[in-house]
């Protein structure tokens, strides 16, 4: 452990969701590689005592990876659990009192951003953030970081008033697939990438994140916030970063994130012209959902990367639930050679980066027909392709990253609140939600409305051992 990895790991919110599904796996995993040794108090307000903490813990395993008895045994060992008000200040008091001789605690705030004010507040006044052997603290807290570009610039002023920029880690799991870093790698490490990588040879840009499921039970979250805040504003975002930005002239985390940030700038706001909602039908009839809800469960969108590189190429983006596949997937279209082959199969090249729930990068190209005849098929040429990653969880990596003190996967102050510029405009506008049968690509209004030059692109189920062979591409 280095001199500025965290001491102790705290997580509030401890008895919650994000907790049992995400939290509890990636504590154990992070175990099971040697990368946690240092103690994990759990914080929340449900009258349990540390063993009842403790079976929460067991009961999340057993349902979410299985459990590993020895680190199991291990991750019980370092639980400690603080139950209490969090308006309280005897509950951080008590945290203190558990963190011990602890200089570096990260704490997670795995709790909804209302709570995030008073919370820190009382993590400042009670040394458990700063003061006397308490300098280094981190803050570790989760998406949806605001709702808009006011409240995220509310929230940023409050975390401040305890933590410095450089201690505060805003989570986009996004961020901590190894697809999604990919995207940057295979740019960045390729030389043949570079010359067509830009407007003189890429027609347009589109990014599908396609999920088969509804609001699974999370309707009252959902309905304040809908795909645009839900995902586009930072997961998708994130990926059109990795496409658009240029090389970063170092790898440390704040010239990586610079050239993150500069990608957004060249971003103007949406115009609600250039938007498409939808609504799958059924979703008004979903727990937690107000009965004339207008939220959207599906966005269509388009916009313009206004930097040298990309001027002119417009960016499809478009997000949903009761999609008919899950997947998420990035087709970048070529503009067509001048050729003068005359083919009916002729397509357009294309490369693409399905990001899950496999991982491939493939460019789509034509060749002749091994018929012999003067027919062309189109043809992948797979880069790479990986059925079932056997890679790290995204939130083992976020977490591992935050306690290493490593923010080159987290979204720092300035993006958030720009990629909350370039969608207050389509927030505000009140555009209108078109319904859409559960199981459809969506509303037909995104066809006639907001379709990428060659139309939509959408993911297949899962990439077919035949998958070398497409014809998707326009
Ligand atoms: C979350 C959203 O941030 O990401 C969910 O709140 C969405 O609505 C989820 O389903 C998707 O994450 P993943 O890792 O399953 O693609």
């Amino acid at each position: 452990m280095t001199d500025s990895h965290s001491d102790a790991l705290v997580f509030f919110g401890a008895t919650g969701d994000l907790a049992y599904k995400k939290i509890f796996p990636a504590l154990q995993a992070m175990i099971k590689r040697g990368h946690l040794s240092v103690p994990v108090v759990g914080v929340a307000k449900a009258g349990w005592s540390l063993e009842q903490f403790r079976a929460r813990a067991h009961d999340s395993l057993e349902k979410h990876g299985g459990v590993d008895a020895a680190a199991f045994t291990k991750l019980s060992g370092l639980l400690r659990y603080v139950d209490g008000d969090y308006q309280d200040p005897a509950t951080f008091q008590a945290l203190r009192k558990e963190l011990g001789s602890a200089e570096r605690p990260a704490h997670y705030l795995a709790i909804p951003p209302a709570l995030f004010e008073t919370v820190v507040e009382h993590l400042g006044k009670t040394g458990c953030a700063a003061g006397p052997g308490c300098n280094e603290a981190r803050v570790i807290v989760e998406k949806p970081f605001g709702h808009d570009l006011a409240s995220a610039q509310e929230l940023n002023a409050i975390l401040h008033a305890v933590f410095p920029e450089s201690a505060i880690f805003r989570i986009d799991h996004y961020l901590g697939k190894q697809p999604v870093n990919n995207v940057v790698v295979f740019r960045f490490a390729n030389s043949f990438m570079e010359p067509f990588w830009n407007r003189n040879y890429i027609e347009s840009v589109q990014i599908t994140m396609a999920e088969d499921f509804g609001v699974q039970g999370r309707g009252a979250f959902y309905d304040q916030t809908g795909a645009i805040r839900d995902v586009i504003q930072n997961h998708l975002f994130q990926i059109l970063c990795n496409l658009a930005m240029e090389p970063p002239v170092r790898t440390d985390s704040e010239t990586i994130r610079d050239e993150k940030v500069k990608v957004l700038k060249a971003i103007p706001g949406l115009d609600p012209a250039n938007l498409v909602r939808g609504q799958f039908r059924g979703y008004l009839e979903e727990k937690g959902v107000a009965p004339d809800s207008k939220v959207e469960t599906f966005a269509a969108l388009r916009l313009e990367v206004d930097s040298w590189r990309w001027k002119g190429v417009p960016f499809y983006i478009r997000a949903g639930k009761n999609l008919p596949v899950t997947s998420t997937e990035v087709l970048a279209r070529f503009r067509r050679p001048p050729t003068v082959i005359r083919d009916s199969a002729l397509s357009q090249n294309y490369l693409r980066f399905r990001i899950s729930p496999e991982m491939t990068i493939a460019m789509g190209a034509t060749v002749l027909a091994p018929s012999g005849a003067m027919n062309s098929e189109n043809v992948e040429m797979i880069a790479s392709h990986r059925p079932r990653p056997e890679e790290m969880e995204a939130y083992e990596r976020v977490l591992g990253d935050a306690m290493t003190g490593d923010a080159t996967l987290f979204a720092r102050e300035d993006y958030v609140e720009d990629a909350w510029r370039i969608v207050d405009p389509v927030l505000r506008a009140a555009t209108p939600v078109y319904g859409y049968e559960k199981g459809a690509w969506g509303p037909s209004e995104v066809d006639q409305k907001v379709s990428p030059p060659g139309g939509w692109h959408n993911p297949a189920a899962e990439d077919q051992e035949d998958f070398r062979v497409a014809a998707q591409a326009g």
